[in-house]
């Protein structure tokens, strides 16, 4: 039996209790140890997040071991995601190595080489109890240069989005209302009657990525409308650099990594605490 939960039953606990699923990518020990730390405490259920770079990063089977090994010393309740994979074969490795679920993000490509590409994925993964998630409408870089009506353009479609759920029988949709991934620029305007209109277009569990920097009223609205999943990166790395860069210049003297890096944990865990508690899944842990 896996260590880890299916992504599918914490999403449906999340749906179903009306809060959010906190995923948190990480891509090294220090990460995966600070986030363990901060869902213990909350006794929150939680996704554990990597990215195809933070597998060549890390190493794919080095990293699955870490978070292996942080799950089975703390006994948090996660699942374990593939964040945006960009090809089959960043998805095979991952149902190699025994992740929960996958993200295949065909957002980039025209609609029907999206659905294509999403369809080969499910019918590898489903067999094996494996959900999968996948993107319609494109989720741009805050810092990317985009003007307002392509930014417009590229928000998901609902009516599109039925079709899209109903042709590729994916389990989780990451949509685009208006959200970014890194830092936003100013206060980010989420167009939630477009989310109500997706969310009643379909059934799929709804995915909002780049939500770090999203003001906490309005990510508890988005999960109110009906967003299960929210994904967060950008604040946890900010924390990480944050503790590195104030012990630094205090303590210069100091070569000691683990010494160096211990404030760091402590930050990365307090973020990831305190956007468990906007996302009211604390004490759910089942
Ligand atoms: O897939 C990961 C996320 O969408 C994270 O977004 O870096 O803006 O928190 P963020
Ligand atoms: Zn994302």
């Amino acid at each position: 039996m896996s260590l880890f939960k299916t992504t599918k039953e914490l999403e449906q606990q999340a749906r179903d209790g009306k809060f959010g699923l906190g995923a948190f990518n990480t891509n090294n020990l220090e990460i995966t140890k600070s986030i363990a730390a901060a869902i213990k405490e909350e006794s929150s259920p939680a996704i554990i997040a990597v990215t195809p770079s933070a597998m060549k990063y890390a190493g794919s089977r080095q990293i699955t071991n870490i978070v292996r090994t942080a799950v089975e010393e703390s006994g948090i309740k996660v699942a374990l995601h593939l964040d945006h994979g960009t090809t089959v074969a960043d998805c095979v490795e991952c149902l190699k190595q025994g992740f929960s679920s996958v993200m295949i993000d065909g957002s980039k490509l025209p609609f029907e080489e999206n659905i294509a590409m999403v369809n080969e994925v499910v019918k590898l993964a489903k067999p094996l109890g494996i959900s999968v998630e996948a993107e319609l409408g494109r989720i741009f870089g805050a810092e990317e240069q985009i003007v307002v009506t392509e930014r417009e353009a590229s928000f998901t479609d609902p009516k599109q989005a039925a079709e899209f759920v109903e042709r590729t029988g994916i389990d989780s949709l990451a949509v685009s209302i208006g959200n970014a991934h890194g830092f936003y620029k100013g206060r980010p305007e989420l167009d939630f009657d477009r989310l109500k209109e997706i969310q009643e277009q379909t059934d799929a569990l709804l995915v909002l990525h780049g939500a770090s920097g999203i003001p906490e009223e309005d990510v508890r609205k988005a999960i109110e409308i009906g967003i299960t999943k929210v994904n967060i990166d950008t604040e946890i790395r900010d924390a990480f650099r944050r503790g590195v860069t104030d012990f630094i210049q205090d303590n210069p003297q100091v070569i000691d990594p683990r010494k160096i890096l211990k404030p760091a944990m402590e930050e990365m865990t307090e973020v990831v605490k305190r956007k468990i508690s906007i996302f009211m899944s604390g004490g759910k842990a089942k």
